[in-house]
């Protein structure tokens, strides 16, 4: 058992090896380095505190064996819970990535809440009243053996448990059709991303599946020259929404992108998307005053052969985002992928929609990766996406 030097104050050793210190203020605060022991301070009433010994850090066990945590589910109506998720999401990404900027609060809140195809279930770790952390399970109607895993803790909460508590609690609470679990990560680069996994998501049974390379246009300095495509394809661009005669086939191939681009070991299957879809998720970036550009590319019997879309916030300090491209198979080649990129691209750079362009493609994507380094994007992150299989019992 270790010692504390700071004796004036009455600690009492428990049984359980924590030590329950009374008369504390936050003026001793200073001293808590000094105390071997120290390793979580848990409040027991104002001038009542107690530290648990390092053993009894819940680590890679639930947070909520901590007598003060608990968690349970944030009620996706509760706009106060709401609010607070969205407090600490801000602090936890600014802390892991300085440079990032989030939409705001009410296009943040209203894609939680939304009606757009996904199943979203939010936990909270709370304290008395307190938002330590939260974690979101997230299953798309159309891949209902997948659970996003997504957990974000209060940084002057982070290291005790709470996040670990929290996956364990998500992945619990994903529906029962899930048979796996897949998270993401944005880190400045590889070597953020390398803790995070041996210590965080690792030990919570998480191996990566792949690794992206995050890049970004700066728009006002991209020369965007018109492409060559090959004779009898047409390229158009809309705005808010291509034409309805489009949408079956277009949401064919928006249902192609993630099983036909490199995904590492991901095996992601196709999924179409259904007219009705198209447009609820339409509707969804309309409501977040989002601005839509897409741009399709029709061979000589009209039909679509290749798509991008490209989603530009209302705030023009933040990214506009690809959502995707895809050609299909008998039609590469053609110049169409980069054509219908340029073509978005030149779009966005007319209105004057936002000053910068993110993508992401699979480190093994060449074909995508090329494109991108011709039109001009520049690394900016890494991101990783780590996946587990679920435990029965
Ligand atoms: C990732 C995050 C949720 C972890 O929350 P947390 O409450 O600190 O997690 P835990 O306390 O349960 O951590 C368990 C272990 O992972 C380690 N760990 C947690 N985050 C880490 C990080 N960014 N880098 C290295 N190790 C980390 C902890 O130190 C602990 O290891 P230890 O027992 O060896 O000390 C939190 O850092 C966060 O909100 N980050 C920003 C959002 C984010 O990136 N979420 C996605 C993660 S997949």
């Amino acid at each position: 058992m270790s010692t504390f030097n700071f004796n004036r104050l009455f600690r009492k050793e428990m049984a359980d090896d924590s030590i329950e210190v009374e008369n504390y203020s936050a003026d001793h605060a200073d001293i808590l380095p000094s105390i071997e022991l120290q390793s979580k301070l848990v409040i027991l009433d104002p001038q009542k505190v107690r530290f648990l010994a390092r053993h009894q850090l819940p680590g890679r066990s639930p947070a909520c064996r901590l007598p003060q945590v608990n968690i349970s589910p944030l009620d996706l109506a509760d706009n106060a819970a709401l609010a607070a998720a969205y407090q600490v999401e801000c602090a936890a990404n600014i802390e892991a990535r300085p440079n990032w900027k989030g939409v705001d609060e009410k296009t943040r809140i209203l894609g939680w809440r939304s009606d757009d195809g996904w199943d979203n279930r939010l936990l909270g770790a709370w304290d008395r009243g307190q938002l330590l952390g939260f974690a979101a399970s997230m299953t798309e109607k159309d891949t209902p053996d997948t659970t996003w895993v997504f957990a974000w803790v209060d940084p002057a909460h982070q290291r005790e448990g709470v996040g670990t508590a929290l996956v364990q609690a998500a992945e619990s609470a994903s529906p029962e059709s899930a048979t796996r679990f897949v998270s993401s990560a944005y880190r400045a680069d590889q070597d953020e991303i390398e803790p995070l996994v041996r210590r965080f998501v690792g030990p919570l049974g998480y191996e990566i599946a792949t690794t992206e390379t995050v890049v970004k246009l700066h728009i006002g300095s991209a020369a965007l020259s018109i492409p060559q495509v090959t004779d009898g394809y047409e390229v158009c661009t809309y705005l808010n929404g291509i034409p309805e005669q489009f949408r079956k086939q277009v949401g064919q191939i928006k249902g192609l992108v993630d099983a036909e681009a490199p995904n590492g070991t991901l095996g992601w299957n196709p999924t179409p998307v259904t007219p009705e879809d198209y447009t609820k998720e339409m509707n969804l970036w309309l409501a977040q005053r989002d601005t839509v550009f897409e741009s399709i590319a029709t061979d000589d019997h009209g039909d679509v052969v290749a798509w991008t879309c490209i989603v530009a916030p209302t705030d023009r300090a933040l990214p506009a985002q690809i959502e995707g491209t895809l050609v299909l198979s008998e039609h590469r080649g053609n110049g169409l992928g980069a054509a219908v990129k340029i073509a978005c691209l030149r779009e966005i750079k007319q209105h004057e929609a936002t000053d910068y362009v993110k993508t992401s493609s699979d480190d093994t994507n060449i074909w995508m990766q090329a494109i991108n380094a011709n039109i001009g994007f520049e690394p900016a992150e890494t991101m990783a996406i780590m996946q587990k299989p679920r435990a029965r019992i």
